[in-house]
């Protein structure tokens, strides 16, 4: 049997990577070195990258936290969170002891200067100009830290807005991105004194997903597809992120954030972004920047009446997933036991521009429905009242196509076909591409390569400041649609439920209905 490699070979590869940028020697210095993200994602995929050689030589990583620890204990603790929920486990210890010893331990207090003196002087210590001075500060940290952070690596001379200067540093700044419009223009704010927007890169780990990459290659390398991608074509489009866990230990950031702030204002409305964006005039970071802030922009404003039928929220009560039994969202832990806090949020939107205008995207994300999935589903329109659909009339299915961003990645379109038999009986069948059996099992992690791109300096899979500020504007705009109203008993919904009844009704006013993903 051949493998897949040499069935590519023979296939046309169209390879765009030559105007790629070199990564340059440099050192990661990570703030919140104890923390989760760390273990489970970022020094997981640094491995991976250093692994398949992507990374420079040289290259450092330095954490940076307040709890006293040498390098081998860090190490240590990173060896035990790799081995637990990387995607090779610890398959080649050998070569985790290579890439562990470009891993170092820093202490310091992010709001006291010693801590960023002491990281100078390891700095210094590594004897390298591009190691000391071409830097990317990963923080990991809580958004309230960003400022603070930011001010002290400007203060001690390790954070520059860079100009001419042979070196470079940027920063590289986790989700949440503030609470709202206000609060994320304020973040902004202090950020950009310290360092240019070209030199800040907001993470939003969907875009890292090679599936929603693929969501503009597939629109704008595909006559077929881009030519039937409008008004014309398309009845609306349907866009879900389903969870199949709670908020579990997370109770108190989630009081916090919701589904709306957590999920909507930046994945869905990202996915919705590339979905609906005109084509870029280049493949160029600003230019596909600029459609996705146009598109975000076109989405028809809502009054807080306007939201009461066009946004629907729910929140999980007790239930079962998957066989197991789940606990109400007001009985987790560190949550509000009378919480008004959403874990699931439905919409209907409109974009009012020429290719969209009439199209409603509803969009749905929420936690404990029955499994995860995340698919975008176009639904296209019937077709005309004569032969078949004469005959069938609402049994005839529309055509759709699903854009299935995980797991099972893939894309599928559903047609009608006949029923082999003498009869004539019709029935939707599917076309599918599976990225498991086109491209085999090997998916690379959004954060191998979201780093890899900060460390390059492209900009383009990260969310520029106009763009998280158009997010942040549609979400206040819903929030203030909701107040302070209490949950009320139809926004209840059942863990291991597609989300609460009134979810329905957005879509069948209109005589449409939500497709559930399928499990497989
Ligand atoms: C995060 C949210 O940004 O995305 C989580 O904070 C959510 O609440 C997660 O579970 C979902 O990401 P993924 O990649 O598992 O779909």
């Amino acid at each position: 049997m051949q493998s897949h490699d040499q069935e590519f070979d023979e296939l046309m590869i169209c390879r765009l990577d030559n105007g790629r940028k070199s990564v340059d020697p440099c050192t990661i210095v990570i703030f919140g070195a104890s923390g989760d993200l760390t273990a489970r994602k970022l020094i997981p995929a640094l491995y991976h990258l250093y692994d398949e050689g992507s990374l420079p030589t040289p290259f450092k990583v330095i954490g940076f936290a307040r709890r006293e620890k040498s390098d081998d204990a860090w190490r240590r603790e990173l060896l035990e969170g790799f081995t637990k929920f990387s995607r090779t486990k610890n398959s080649s210890p050998g070569k985790w002891e290579e890439f562990a010893a470009h891993l170092h331990y820093c202490i310091g207090s992010f709001d006291e200067r010693d801590g960023y003196h002491r990281l100078v002087t390891l700095l210094d210590s590594f004897g390298d100009a591009r190691l000391r001075n071409n830097l990317l500060f990963y923080l990991a940290t809580s958004p309230t830290q960003f400022a603070l952070v930011t001010e002290n690596l400007h203060e001690s001379g390790l954070l520059q807005k860079d100009g001419a200067s042979d070196h470079w540093q940027r920063l590289v700044v986790e989700k949440p991105f503030g609470t709202d419009l206000a609060s994320a223009r304020e973040l902004n704010h202090s950020l950009t004194r310290f360092a240019y927007e070209k030199q800040i890169f907001r993470i939003d780990h969907y875009l890292g997903k090679e599936t929603v990459q693929n969501i503009l290659v597939f629109r704008f390398s595909n006559y077929l597809i881009e030519q039937n991608w409008n008004r014309e074509a398309i009845d609306h489009v349907q866009i879900t992120v389903s969870e199949d866990m709670g908020v579990g230990g997370r109770g108190g950031y989630y009081e916090e954030a919701g589904a709306l702030r957590d999920m909507v204002q930046n994945h869905l409305l990202q996915v919705l972004a590339l979905t609906a964006m005109e084509p870029p005039a280049l493949l160029e970071a600003e230019a596909i920047r600029d459609e996705k802030v146009k598109v975000l922009r076109s989405i028809r404003p809502m009054s807080p009446e306007q939201v009461g039928r066009l946004v629907v929220r729910g929140q999980y009560s007790g239930g079962e997933v998957n066989g197991k039994s789940r606990p109400a969202y007001r009985s987790e832990d560190r949550v509000n036991p009378q919480s008004n806090v959403e874990t699931y949020v439905a919409m209907k939107l409109f974009i009012d521009n020429w290719r969209w205008s009439g199209v409603p995207f509803y969009l749905r994300t929420g936690k404990n429905l029955p499994f995860k999935a995340s698919e975008v589903r176009i639904q296209f329109k019937r077709p005309p009242q004569v032969l078949f659909a004469a005959q069938c009339g609402t049994m005839l299915d529309a055509n759709s196509l699903t854009l299935r961003l995980q797991p099972e990645e893939g894309i599928t379109l559903h047609i009608n076909g006949k029923i082999p038999g003498a009869s004539m009986q019709l029935r939707p069948v599917r076309m599918r591409f599976s990225y498991d059996s086109e491209f085999g099992a090997y998916t690379p992690e959004a954060y191998e390569r979201l780093l890899l791109e900060a460390m390059a300096g492209d900009p383009t899979l990260f969310i520029r400041r106009d763009e998280l500020e158009v997010a942040w504007a549609l979400v206040d705009s819903i929030r203030e649609g909701w107040g302070n109203r209490a949950m009320a008993e139809d926004e209840f919904y059942s863990a291991g439920s597609w989300g609460p009844q009134p979810a329905d009704g957005l879509l069948q006013r209109t005589n449409r209905n939500w497709r559930n993903p399928s499990p497989h």
